[in-house]
């Protein structure tokens, strides 16, 4: 599956991978597209690159997403997993490798990484005892914790957890991992993001639990240590992959790629990545990576993007509608590389019609006009540095060390550096007027001027080309040459310039765009039928009326109430509600609600709660689902 060249420096270039419970959004695209953008510039140069991707495939969150859709786990994993691989395809993203954690290599890999955490001291067994967010897959302590039980990072409630537990020694890579960051400038990009980490592990850090009994999608520990209740944390289970893929604990050649040279992740992955990682590679002996760089968050309209607010913006509509070229460009070109960036289809439009119609289709268009016009479309560079050695040297300074933005991570300024020498060439058009100069016969300075313009060209969509390659082998063509590490070699390093050719006629590249291509996503979500469901399955909930008779708080929570309803059967039955901060208790008692009376019963805060009153809720307020006139008590809802 690798398609390695053969050339000097080995560079391995990671994105995370995929939690395999929903589709991909433009914010899972944005990760790959940077990823991919630095892997082709890689290539370009002639490194030899090692680009992985893949989907995370186990842990509660995955189980349980399979169990509310009724699906077998493994079939709804392997689904999805190749939704994402599918969609990479066809983005046309050049990896070179695809892991899912659900390999036989790969979980061979984490069991052996385990056991020698395990064999070097690293790993103990006691007991644990927390709050754990299943959505996020991660443990916080009660001071960490909204409202007392709430996640602080995706808000949703935590569960509290009592189980043994293997441990990993965390606290005592403290120190090595602070040295680390002072000894590696730029081991964590951009830096602000360094010194949120370098403050964190600063605070100190507690041993982390690295085995769960509560749930069986997992990696099994090592046989040989004979423990078979425990599966392997989520967390350490993935961030292995980065090794696995490699070979690690097997056909271990490829592992000559480590030290990754980037972990490309969102900032909401930073403190796995920069903190966990590295002190897991300590204990496996094995060298750190050289960059862990960390992306903002793509936002729809200032809003998180989230399918109960139906504005997930699809990256395969996007793509289709405004072409994948653009979409990468508008993505990298917007938003500085680790400051949260919004999606909106205007900016989308501005950036094609203005940057890429504008500055650059306008000069090729100008190129092949003249050309065309005067000279049969060919061009030859023979003069150029005699009537305009200024100009094309100005235009070699302006791109020198512009690859420094590209390994620093500051895309956007590499594209706003690239767009210069454009706005050069069409200065310099608008400047010596070829037309005037034809009028006057010089005819040689013409030659020279269109040669000049078109040099700039070559030269700016070489160094496009990570970034947009379809469009720019298109451009390339139109100049008669082909962009790969030759042409990269002679006109960028070696500042060549490009011998006589013919210019071929193109198709119109960036057609301007009057008005937003897609509907708008809320309207899109009313029409999309993949959630209808028939009646039969509505039926499965029994939703009877019933009177609240008795209410009571419940010590030590602010949001919940015990009530007692009568639902038509010859015992109250026991709800545990949130509604207290909504309700007072006059307020329910002796009132009709309607309960869900076919639920399993639940505990909640170690009460069982026999059913669920309904009731709707929105960002102020909550209101329970009452009907209008009296009603026997136990009739069922229809
Ligand atoms: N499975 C873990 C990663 C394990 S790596 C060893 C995971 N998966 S994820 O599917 O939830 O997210 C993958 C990537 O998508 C992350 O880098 C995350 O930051 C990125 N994004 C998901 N939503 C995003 C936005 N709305 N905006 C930008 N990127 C975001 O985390």
């Amino acid at each position: 599956m690798h398609k390695h060249s053969q050339s000097c420096e080995k560079v391995f270039i990671t994105t995370p991978i995929y939690y395999v419970n929903d589709k991909a959004h433009i914010g899972h695209a944005y990760t790959t597209i940077i990823a991919d953008t630095i892997a082709r510039y890689s290539r370009l140069i002639g490194h030899n690159v090692f680009f992985l991707t893949g989907t995370d495939e186990h842990g509660q969150k995955i189980e349980q997403s399979a169990k509310d859709k009724g699906v077998d786990t493994f079939q709804y994993a392997d689904e999805i997993s190749k939704k994402f691989k599918d969609l990479w395809d066809d983005f046309d993203v050049s990896y070179d490798y695809f892991i899912r954690t659900t390999d036989d290599k790969h979980k061979l890999g984490v069991q052996k990484a385990f056991l020698t955490m395990y064999e070097n001291g690293d790993i103990y067994k006691d007991f644990y005892e927390g709050n754990y967010c299943i959505s996020c897959e991660s443990f916080f302590t009660s001071l960490q914790l909204l409202d007392g039980s709430a996640c602080p990072d995706c808000g949703k409630d935590t569960k509290t957890i009592k189980e043994e537990s293997y441990f990993f020694k965390l606290s005592k890579y403290e120190d090595k991992l602070l040295a680390w960051y002072d000894e590696n400038e730029d081991c964590i990009l951009p830096r602000a993001k360094k010194n949120e980490v370098y403050n964190f592990v600063k605070e100190g850090l507690k041993d982390l639990s690295i085995t769960r009994t509560s749930f069986n999608w997992g990696v099994n520990l090592p046989d040989s240590m004979g423990d078979s209740k425990h599966v392997i944390y989520v967390w350490l289970d993935a961030l292995c992959n980065y090794i696995t893929a490699l070979g690690y604990g097997g056909d271990e050649k490829d592992m000559s790629f480590w030290p990754c040279n980037v972990h490309f992740v969102g900032k909401d992955i930073l403190r796995f990545h920069a903190i966990y990682w590295p002190a897991f590679l300590m204990s496996l002996g094995l060298p750190l990576p050289k960059h862990i760089a960390a992306h903002g968050w793509w936002t729809k309209d200032g809003a998180k993007m989230s399918k109960s607010k139906g504005n997930v913006v699809d990256p395969i509509d996007v793509a289709n509608a405004y072409g994948l070229d653009n979409f990468r460009y508008f993505m990298l070109r917007e938003v500085p590389f680790g400051q949260d960036g919004d999606f909106s289809q205007q900016a989308l439009i501005d950036r094609i019609n203005s940057d890429l119609g504008n500055d650059l289709g306008n000069l090729l268009n100008r190129i092949i006009g003249i050309s065309g016009k005067y000279f049969d479309y060919n061009i030859d560079s023979c003069d150029v540095v005699k009537y305009y050695g200024k100009e094309i040297e100005e235009s070699f300074a302006m791109i020198e060390n512009i690859e420094d933005y590209i390994f620093n991570m500051q895309l956007h300024v590499y594209l706003e550096r690239l767009w210069k020498p454009l706005s050069l060439g069409n200065k310099v058009i608008d400047s010596y007027k070829p037309w005037e100069l034809m009028k006057q016969g010089k005819i040689e300075e013409v030659v020279a001027l269109s040669a000049l313009v078109a040099n700039i060209i070559a030269r700016v969509i070489i160094l496009l080309s990570p970034i947009m390659p379809k469009i720019t082998a298109g451009m390339a063509d139109v100049l008669g040459m082909k962009i790969d590490n030759d042409s990269y070699n002679s006109i960028i390093k070696n500042k060549e310039l490009l011998s006589p050719f013919k210019i071929k006629k193109a198709e119109v590249f960036f057609p301007r765009i009057e008005e937003k291509i897609l509907i708008d996503e809320e309207i899109k979500e009313e029409a999309n039928t993949d959630n209808l469901i028939g009646i039969e399955d509505f039926f499965k909930s029994e939703i009877k009326l019933g009177t609240i008779k008795e209410v009571e708080q419940i010590e030590k929570s602010s949001k919940l109430y015990k009530v007692f309803v009568d639902v038509g059967e010859s015992k109250l039955r026991q709800i545990v509600a949130g509604i207290r901060k909504y309700y007072t208790k006059e307020e329910l008692i002796n009132t009709q609600v309607c309960v869900v009376s076919n639920l399993k019963p639940a505990k909640l805060m170690g009460l069982v709660s026999e059913g669920m009153l309904l009731a709707v809720k929105d960002k102020k307020n909550l209101s329970l689902l009452r009907v209008e006139k009296e009603i026997k008590n136990g009739s069922k809802i229809s």
